[in-house]
């Protein structure tokens, strides 16, 4: 598939996955995006695995109905908790978001990773850090970060950081939930330690997912026609970012006043 005509939505619980947004954004500049964040439900991290798994499948069937190739889950708890079940429902192919633990595991030995309670419980996490034995990783779950987080982005409700941020002196820490990346370098300052997120990472695979479908674009090309979709294609190169969803706007001007302006019109 052509970069210019890739359509990929991205989808959080609110705001968090707009650092995703913006590391994808860069690495496939000529993409479409479309994003999905459920301002009105977040936080997902205390929420049961019923309760993320059926909010999930909401946000991407809006984003389906878009026409889009990939979705990207910028979500660490909606990947630990459904990543899989959502593969097997959507016909596109879905990039899932986990903590940065390999590259600061490569780096370092004493990591401390940080997560919303459901990721922090999740079994993939837990796999995850089995395959680093040499290294020394405790996970720490911050039941109030990311809510905390988003109501500070999207209502400016003020928050102590470090009264959410467990003692610890670790070598690297690691970002387990896209909303604390907003906050990396505050973060880093307060560990004194390099600070490990998994947005570009996550970027970097989507492309490699999006160049994979080169191959495959007939058959996309066909996928789209066979849709009856609520917009006409334009056939022009398409750019920019399109915020979906009863909390568009929230998420458009949070994004804006974090990085900066853009083109966010097709
Ligand atoms: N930003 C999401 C994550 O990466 C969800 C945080 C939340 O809603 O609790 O985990």
């Amino acid at each position: 598939m052509e970069e210019k005509s890739a359509r990929i939505g991205l989808f959080d619980s609110g705001v968090g996955g707009l650092t995703v947004l913006h590391a994808c954004r860069r690495a496939l500049p000529q993409a479409t995006f479309f994003y999905y964040g459920d301002n009105a439900r977040a936080p997902y991290g205390t929420r049961t695995e019923e309760e993320v798994t059926a909010f999930v499948a909401e946000g991407l069937e809006v984003l389906a109905r878009h026409g889009i190739d990939a979705a990207v889950l910028a979500c660490n708890t909606a990947t630990a908790v459904c990543a899989e079940a959502m593969r097997k429902k959507f016909g596109f192919p879905i990039v899932g978001m986990e903590p940065a633990v390999k590259p600061a595991a490569e780096k370092f030995r004493d990591i401390l990773v940080l997560a919303t309670p459901r990721t922090a419980a999740s079994v993939r996490l837990g796999e995850l850090i089995g395959r680093f034995p040499r290294c020394n990783i405790s996970v720490c779950a911050l039941p109030g970060l990311a809510g905390a987080i988003e109501k500070f982005l999207t209502q400016g409700e003020g928050f102590s950081l470090a009264e959410h941020l467990p003692p610890a002196k670790p070598e690297a820490v690691v970002l387990g939930c896209t909303h604390y990346a907003f906050f990396r370098h505050e973060i880093g300052a307060y560990y004194g330690a390099p600070v490990y997120d998994g947005g570009e990472g996550t970027a970097r695979w989507l492309k490699s997912v999006i160049g994979a479908l080169r191959g495959e674009a007939e058959w996309s090309e066909t996928t789209k026609t066979n849709k009856s979709l609520p917009f006409k294609w334009s056939g022009e190169p398409a750019k920019g970012a399109v915020f979906l969803g009863k909390w568009a706007q929230i998420n458009e001007k949070v994004y804006k006043q974090t990085f900066g302006t853009g083109d966010f019109s097709l």
